[in-house]
């Protein structure tokens, strides 16, 4: 087609560009580092802290109360059915760029360009969410040990009274932007470690809460009906979020065709199931009303006795969000490393570092912007944004396995989605009803996003494409 907004690159110009010397990765990964990568990027700020207003609601929505865990799975049946699309793609094009590489396949140069813009909602607002979610563990943990930090330097302007930075925030991310620097499989092996501290974290609470369910604290069961469900479903897609990071490390896998489906469908599978355990768990064992915002899953051992228990969980969230900052990062760095290659952003961000070979300055951008709307932005401002442009690249995702078993029927898929076309149409179904409980403002500010996206579009990514250079 000779229009630019529809060109497309075919699978073997994107599989060829990522083996070219200057841009090649390290191949590391295994299949239980890319698990690790999955589950190291999904559980932390969304189960640990934004479950609290999920259940309770807020000035813009109802809570669910109990039905939370209807909330969990609704979301939870959305990720899988989007997660069944990444599989396909991420099996049959295994290089960095995720749903922006395979929109790139299938939907066009314009709407890849639309999904790698929304692709920075849900990796690089993400982290701001995430970290500013560690931030609040991190002072509840130091005021456990009778250390107060002044309120100006642990909140943000509109997130508490007299707050001006959110300087640990700040803080970790810049120093997990450090460790990625210096290189990925000592990144992987530093996220292994932390998975299995979260999920020993994730497993007592469920082991030890499980005795002091009250089944009388369930009902009402759905105290703002099915508006506070689906509004609840729309915040705890955020605790999902991660799977399809696994895609995004594509071309440092072992051997991705077989490794990349299983680390998406496990480790979604996984987290899917511990989430509808502690969200029943958490509101059988107090009363709805009574969970609390910041901290709830460790606040409520707190407030039925288990006083070091709850420190033990506060201490393994901790470590467990730290985790989503690295995956997160990583895949936001991997996004800009692909867009840069393909010539819609600046060259120079997809530079590989001759020694740690890393992309070290697609990583120094990422942290250092990160980190200052971290200092600056309120948590539920960044979890909203990053929620709606999610659920429209997994949407678009979607959209393209559709477009791709049309144009290319025969190419080998080493995994395939079952019951075409009904799982990518309901997929799509689903995002846009979860997309439709968010909040007026996220609307507005995500359509302020997109005109931004679509002027650097016309005004630089257009006109600089690998694409419109190589065919004139
Ligand atoms: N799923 C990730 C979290 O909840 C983004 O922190």
């Amino acid at each position: 087609m000779s229009n630019p907004l529809f060109r497309t690159k075919s699978i073997e110009q994107i599989l060829a560009a990522s083996d070219h010397p200057e841009h090649r990765l390290k191949k590391t990964l295994t299949v239980w580092d890319l698990t690790a990568i999955g589950i190291g990027g999904i559980i932390g700020t969304g189960i640990f802290v934004l479950v609290g207003t999920a259940v309770l609601g807020d000035a813009h929505r109802p809570g669910a109360g109990p039905g939370i865990v209807l909330s969990f799975i609704l979301s939870g049946v959305t990720c899988a059915l989007a997660a069944l699309c990444y599989a396909e793609f991420a099996a049959m094009i295994p290089v960095a760029g995720s749903a922006y590489t395979y929109s790139y396949a299938t939907l066009g140069e314009f709407l890849a360009w639309l999904t790698g813009w929304n692709l920075i909602l849900e990796y690089g607002v993400a982290c701001v969410a995430v970290s500013i979610g560690w931030s609040g563990y991190f002072n509840n943990i130091l005021r456990t040990l009778g250390v107060a930090l002044p309120v100006w330097a642990t909140h943000a302007p509109g997130s508490a009274a007299g707050g001006i930075l959110n300087l640990p925030a700040a803080i970790i991310v810049l120093l997990v932007t450090c460790v990625l620097v210096i290189g990925v499989k000592e990144s992987a092996r530093t996220t292994g470690v932390i998975v299995v501290i979260k999920l020993a974290a994730v497993l007592f609470f469920i082991a030890v809460g499980i005795f002091s369910v009250e089944p009388a604290n369930w009902s009402p069961f759905m105290p703002n009906g099915f508006q506070g469900v689906g509004a609840a479903a729309a915040i705890v897609f955020f605790a999902y979020i991660g799977f399809d990071a696994v895609s995004t490390t594509a071309e440092e896998a072992r051997n991705p065709q077989r490794d990349l489906p299983i680390g998406i469908i496990a480790s979604l599978g996984i987290c899917g199931v511990l989430y509808v355990l502690v969200s029943a768990i958490l509101t059988g064992m107090i009363p709805y009303t009574q969970v609390d915002i910041h901290a709830p899953v460790a606040e409520a051992l707190r407030m039925v006795g288990f006083r070091w228990g709850a420190a033990l969980v506060a201490i393994g969230a901790l470590a467990g969000i730290t985790s989503v900052l690295f995956v997160m990062l990583l895949g936001q760095i991997r996004v800009f490393f692909a867009m840069s290659r393909d010539g819609l952003l600046a060259p120079w961000l997809s530079k590989v570092h001759p020694r740690f070979r890393t992309p070290h300055h697609a990583t120094i951008v990422t942290g250092v912007g990160v980190a200052v709307l971290a200092a600056l932005v309120p948590i539920g401002e960044a979890a909203d944004m990053t929620n709606i442009g999610t659920l429209f690249a997994f949407a678009l995702v979607c959209a393209g396995v559709l477009v791709l078993r049309r144009v290319r029927p025969n190419h080998p898929r080493p995994f395939r989605v079952p019951f075409m076309p009904w799982v990518p149409l309901l997929g799509m179904a689903a995002c846009l009803g979860l997309m439709a409980f968010l909040p007026t403002i996220t609307w507005i500010r995500f359509g302020v996003w997109t005109i931004i996206g679509v002027a650097v579009y016309f005004g630089y990514s257009m006109r600089h494409s690998k694409l419109a250079v190589t065919r004139g």
